[in-house]
């Protein structure tokens, strides 16, 4: 049984735990859906002030909803739209501190504030993306960004 973890070192040493745990959880298991389940919970229960984390999937030219943990979102994303299907498009990070200052932003719940949405990519073709939502502005700094892409880097190693 998963025990919730307390922590309470450095952003960094709290991040590389988390990775381990992300490593250890998947471990062995080849079923994408259990992966990314496992993964949006696990990062719920790590991270604070977020109101949406979760997976959109590359299915037929467009982001699809993913496992995810918190309100009903929108299901479908196409490339280009939002800050997800931005993400796809040009294939990097977007670190958003004021999504109402991006354009295009979609609002799937209106509390969200800022955004970072990671890209997945495996054998240089789209997976999908991460998208994690926070309700206070500027949540996300290059810390976050940083390991959220090694979370992302170890995810890769077991999906597809
Ligand atoms: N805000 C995203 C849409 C997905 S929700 O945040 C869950 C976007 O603009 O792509």
């Amino acid at each position: 049984m998963f025990q919730s973890t307390v922590y309470t070192s450095t952003k960094e040493k709290d991040y590389e735990l988390l990775i381990k745990q992300l490593d250890a959880l998947t471990d062995g298991e080849k079923d994408d859906v259990a992966i990314l389940s496992n993964a949006s919970a696990l990062l719920n229960q790590f991270l604070q002030e977020v109101n949406w984390v979760g997976f959109y999937i590359w299915k037929e030219d467009e982001l699809v909803l993913g496992p995810f943990q918190g309100l009903p979102a929108c299901i479908r994303i196409a490339s280009g739209k939002g800050v997800c299907g931005t993400s796809v498009k040009e294939r990097t990070t977007q670190r958003i501190a004021d999504v109402h200052q991006f354009p295009g932003h979609i609002a799937c719940d209106a509390a969200s504030q800022s955004e970072i949405v990671v890209p997945i990519i495996i054998h240089d073709k789209v997976f999908g993306v991460l998208d994690i939502d926070s309700p206070i502005k500027n949540r996300f700094d290059e810390t976050d960004q940083i390991y959220l892409e090694k979370f992302v880097d170890v995810l890769v190693k077991h999906l597809g």
